[in-house]
């Protein structure tokens, strides 16, 4: 295989260098394309542009695999922590006790939010979105904690920043729950680990103790890793590319949060839920739904079906499927809307329609169903999704300076309007 492509335009030939990783992914570096022939290239929504050369995660979703750092995806879930996964995408390997103890330790120190953001919760209006409340929050971390503000901060200063984030946005999404509720907000213990500190802030009551349950820690232990990065996304990118302006972490993220929110990103694991729902009540015709899906006149889509980069399955979605069947079994939940979602999955796997397009069950087509068992209602599922992927987030902001990438600015083509005339605001028809 030659590292090197030839690219013909315009009568004339230019050499390429191509880029192999360690997987073996291959690409064509065009960083000198314009330079060497004046053209730019054209991928609208970068389906075949690579924005960066990344550490991180691997995917290849011809074969349905995920890697964080290495280590498959499958492992991670089955065998280690939300905070030992935390650690390992942030920092590059799994941590040892003593590096584990550290991280836990120094998060425990930054829990609480300050008790003046706690004025914000009473200027929300009662029916606003948890993931609008979330992003503004983050945001206005950077308004509290001014010292992020400065770019190129020590590695000490920036390991701050990020612990701060990773120990108060637990508790931020904790607290727009119990504020949705109107129950008081219960602040963090912290004898607890990370995720049980998390529950505890969450379904905690002031007037009694909490039993922790294992079934319910373990669930969303394997939850919250299975949602903690996922490589060049729309969320990740919008974080690389809002922190290659040097803006800050708090805001970056904030800007993540955003991309995150829409249904045809992590939205979709509310749009399942939502979208089931309505199939049950309108009679459970699962065939009825499928071909609405099909149909290219209506704008209903299958919610929780399809991915851009997973044309085999997702491997995320086999294993909470499994943690679905077990979890719903441990807790003696008998939900109705899981009957829905595997007919409607069994009915779409054998459908031209799908198998054409290789369209099948994402992550959050069965991860709403989990949520709800745990007591979480649709709203919050999103921003579930958002503390599943701050470590992933945080780790690609890092990336990006440790790379020192610059600032990220697309070219277009234009192809508006040329020389116009201008016409006097009198005179114009
Ligand atoms: N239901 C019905 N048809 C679909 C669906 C769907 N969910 N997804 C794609 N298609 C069709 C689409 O109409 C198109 O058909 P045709 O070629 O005849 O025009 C073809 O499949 C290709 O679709 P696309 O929109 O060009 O594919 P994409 O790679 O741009 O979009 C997607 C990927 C995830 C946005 C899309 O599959 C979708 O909208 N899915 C539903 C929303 C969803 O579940 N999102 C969560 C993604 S996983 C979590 C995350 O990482 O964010």
């Amino acid at each position: 295989m030659s590292d090197i492509a030839e690219i013909k335009v315009d009568g004339k030939t230019v050499e390429l260098p191509v880029i192999t990783g360690t997987e073996d992914e291959k690409a064509i570096d065009i960083s000198k394309l314009r330079d060497l022939t004046g053209f730019v290239t054209l991928d609208t929504g970068f389906k075949n542009t690579g924005s960066t050369k990344s550490k991180i995660t691997f995917l290849d979703g011809e074969k349905g695999i995920l890697k964080y750092r290495g280590y498959s995806i499958e492992e991670l879930a089955a065998k280690s922590s939300f905070l030992e996964v935390i650690y390992l995408i942030i920092y590059g390997d799994l941590p040892t006790q003593k590096q584990l103890e550290d991280l836990q330790a120094d998060i425990s120190k930054h829990t609480l939010i300050h008790e003046d953001m706690k004025k914000f919760f009473d200027g929300y209006p009662s029916r606003s979105h948890p993931m609008g409340q979330l992003g503004s929050l983050i945001f206005s971390l950077s308004t509290f904690y001014p010292e992020c503000l400065k770019p190129n901060q020590t590695a000490e200063e920036q390991d701050l920043t990020i612990i701060k984030l990773l120990a108060k946005f637990p508790t931020i999404v904790s607290f727009v729950y119990k504020k949705s509720l109107g129950h008081p907000l219960i602040y963090p213990k912290n004898k607890y680990d990370y995720v049980t500190n998390f529950l505890w802030m969450t379904f905690g009551q002031r007037t009694e103790d909490y039993d922790v349950n294992p079934i319910v820690v373990n669930a969303m232990n394997k939850l919250l890793i299975l949602h903690a990065d996922h490589e060049q996304n729309c969320s990740a990118s919008t974080v690389r590319i809002v922190g290659s302006s040097d803006c800050n972490l708090y805001a970056s993220i904030a800007a993540g949060i955003a991309a995150l929110w829409g249904p045809l990103h992590g939205g979709a694991n509310q749009a399942v839920i939502d979208m089931l729902e309505l199939i049950k009540a309108d009679g459970g015709d699962t065939e009825k739904w499928i071909a609405k899906a099909k149909d290219k006149n209506d704008p209903f889509r299958m919610m929780g079906f399809g991915h851009r980069v997973y044309k085999n399955f997702d491997p995320r979605a086999k294993i909470i499927k499994k943690a679905c069947d077990d979890i719903l079994e441990n807790l003696g939940i008998d939900d109705p809307i899981l009957e829905i979602a595997k007919k409607l999955e069994e009915a779409a796997l054998t459908d031209q329609y799908f198998i054409d397009r290789k369209l099948y069950p994402n992550v959050d087509f069965y991860s709403g169903i989990i949520y709800r068992a745990l007591g979480f209602p649709s709203e919050m599922f999103t921003v579930l999704f958002a503390l599943g992927r701050l470590p992933g987030w945080i780790a690609q902001w890092k990336e990006m300076h440790e790379n020192k990438e610059p600032i990220g600015r697309p070219r277009q083509i234009y192809v508006g309007e040329t020389d116009r005339e201008f016409v006097e605001l009198k005179d114009r028809k």
